[in-house]
């Protein structure tokens, strides 16, 4: 049984904000389906970082849950989908995770991607780390997690801040075997496209 071509998107509150909507706009390019639930913080750290309005996030999903509807279809493992990308990752976030005391949807909706065995990408956002978050890190790669920071990769050459991001998703999309046409690879000569 393949699921249907629907992801869950997670947006937690770190910096970065930008890697989210970034993620949105790809998954709508190559025709899957985006279930979003953005967190509290986040809508705070959308406010800083862009000129967009949160209504206005929501509306490039193609389904958006609120944070405190923890009786939302993604909350369910019986909610079929490829799996779940939290783009950015806060620590606060990863760390609810890993524990699996979950108080929100997004944090919910992780913690279900993980008991139902499917693919959860966190592209966490935080430096230094301290002890604790390499250690938060190392349990969620054994819960089966693929912890994804979204670092350049200067290789690829990039001319502006969106191809930095470009290249930090779609190498996150890469993990569902989803191409969006975004990646600069290495050994490919490929144009990347215009978003
Ligand atoms: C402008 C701004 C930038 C932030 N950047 C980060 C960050 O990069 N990483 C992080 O873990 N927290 C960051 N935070 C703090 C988180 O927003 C905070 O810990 C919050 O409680 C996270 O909640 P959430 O995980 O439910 O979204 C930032 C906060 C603000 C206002």
């Amino acid at each position: 049984m393949s699921p249907p071509s629907r992801l869950v998107v997670g947006i937690s509150g770190a910096s970065g904000s930008v890697l989210g909507i970034r993620l949105l706009t790809a998954l709508r390019r190559i025709g899957v389906e985006s279930h979003l639930v953005v967190s509290r913080s986040a809508e705070v750290t959308l406010a800083h970082e862009t000129d967009l309005k949160v209504a206005e996030l929501r509306a490039m999903a193609d389904v958006s849950y609120a944070a405190a509807d923890i009786g939302a279809a993604i909350a369910s493992g019986s909610f079929r989908c490829m799996g779940m990308i939290v783009a950015p990752c806060s620590v606060r976030t990863m760390s609810e995770i890993a524990t699996g005391v979950t108080s929100t949807l997004l944090t919910r909706a992780a913690d279900v991607t993980l008991k139902e065995r499917r693919p959860l990408v966190l592209m966490v956002r935080e430096t230094p780390l301290h002890l604790g978050h390499l250690r938060t890190m190392t349990q969620l790669a054994e819960m089966g997690a693929v912890i994804a920071p979204p670092v350049p990769a200067f290789y690829a050459k990039p001319r502006s801040i969106d191809d930095l991001v470009d290249h930090a998703v779609g190498r996150a999309l890469d993990l569902f075997g989803l191409d969006a046409g975004i990646v600069r690879r290495w050994g490919e000569q490929t144009e990347v496209l215009e978003t």
